[in-house]
């Protein structure tokens, strides 16, 4: 599978959204970290913005949906035509349905795992997921510190995958620094955001990630 970059907007200059979003033109995703205050302690922005993204760019968008009882606003989300809306595993009680009206939204249906949160509760819906999120920090703020126990779990995630054509993506943390140990555990979805928007020149940062 290949490599794909994924540019959250979270680090990004919300003033000047339209010329952030100019600089990443390059990524594969842009991602967005939908917070509810509820779910992490956090809140960050919604539906609007993602729609007023959604008018200014070409690239493909990804919804990370940090946020209690998803399944009420797939609907609307859906309505901005993401290519991916990834749920927390930890906040849906029918994680089965939830994956399978994603999918009838023409979506791909992603699951996220908070760094605590054990693999094997995705065992039986494997063939219901086109993307694995393994968070490798507490979700809820950009600019954290990638945790490295998170190497083993991408391993064991490949293995548990055993050649479904599911991606498996990290978010938090990642950088140049860090993406071959990433990529060689396994992982072929990088989320980036404070090392993407931080770099001088984020567009050659973005194609250095997929080089590195
Ligand atoms: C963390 C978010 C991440 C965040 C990553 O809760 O899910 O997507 O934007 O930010 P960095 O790359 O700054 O760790
Ligand atoms: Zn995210």
């Amino acid at each position: 599978m290949n490599r794909r970059i994924s540019a959250s907007i979270l680090a990004a200059d919300f003033c000047r959204l339209g010329a952030e979003l100019a600089r990443v033109s390059n990524a594969d995703l842009i991602h967005f970290d939908v917070m509810d205050g509820h779910f992490v302690p956090n809140i960050s922005f919604g539906l609007p913005v993602i729609e007023a993204v959604s008018r200014c760019t070409e690239v493909p968008l990804d919804v990370h949906l940090m946020i209690e009882q998803p399944e009420r606003y797939l609907d609307a989300f859906a309505a901005v035509q993401p290519e991916i809306i990834t749920v927390h595993y930890e906040a849906v009680v029918h994680l089965q349905s939830t994956l399978r009206r994603i999918r009838e939204l023409g979506c791909k249906a992603g699951v996220s795992l908070n760094p605590h949160t054990p693999l094997e509760g995705l065992r039986y819906v494997l063939d219901d997921l086109d993307l694995i999120l393994i968070m490798t920090v507490n979700p809820g703020f950009g600019g954290q510190q990638f945790i490295p126990a998170m190497l083993g779990k991408i391993r064991d995630c490949r293995e548990l995958i055993s050649g479904r054509p599911i991606e498996i993506q990290v978010d938090g943390g990642v950088s140049l620094e860090n993406i071959s140990r990433l990529a060689e555990a396994g992982a072929t979805n990088f989320v980036a955001g404070s090392a993407i928007f931080q770099a001088p020149d984020p567009a050659a940062y973005i194609s250095q990630m997929r080089s590195a």
